[in-house]
């Protein structure tokens, strides 16, 4: 099974685009400034039907904060889940699960 799994001990950011496409299922889950990046970075790399998965987005409840009490992970996280509903490319719905899950599927 292990011969199935590469790990990259490198940013995300630089590995995502050297990663051949295409993806069925995206689990994000790291640094929460770049969720939305993240997004970005994978989308078009995303099979139609496919996912993606994150992890969070409810950040113990701190994205229902004033914006101006937000910290940037929090504002990051609430930018995330704004835009990924906001993507026509993608059905998406949060679950309250843990600390929520958002996942969105690929049209
Ligand atoms: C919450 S943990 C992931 C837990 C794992 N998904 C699980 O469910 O067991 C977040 C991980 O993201 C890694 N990480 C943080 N920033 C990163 C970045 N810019 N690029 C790649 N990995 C990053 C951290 O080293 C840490 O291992």
């Amino acid at each position: 099974m292990l011969d199935r799994i590469t790990m990259h001990h490198r940013p995300a950011l630089e590995v995502i685009p050297e990663l051949s496409a295409p993806f069925d299922l995206v689990f994000i889950d790291a640094d929460k400034q770049n969720y939305p990046n993240y997004f970005d970075a994978v989308i078009d790399k995303v099979r139609p039907g496919g996912l993606i998965l994150a992890d969070n987005v409810l950040w113990s409840g701190k994205v229902l904060l004033p914006a101006t009490e937000q910290d940037d992970a929090t504002r990051a996280l609430a930018e995330f889940s704004r835009k990924v509903k906001a993507d026509t490319r993608v059905d998406q719905v949060m679950v309250p699960l843990r600390d929520g899950i958002l996942v969105a599927r690929k049209k």
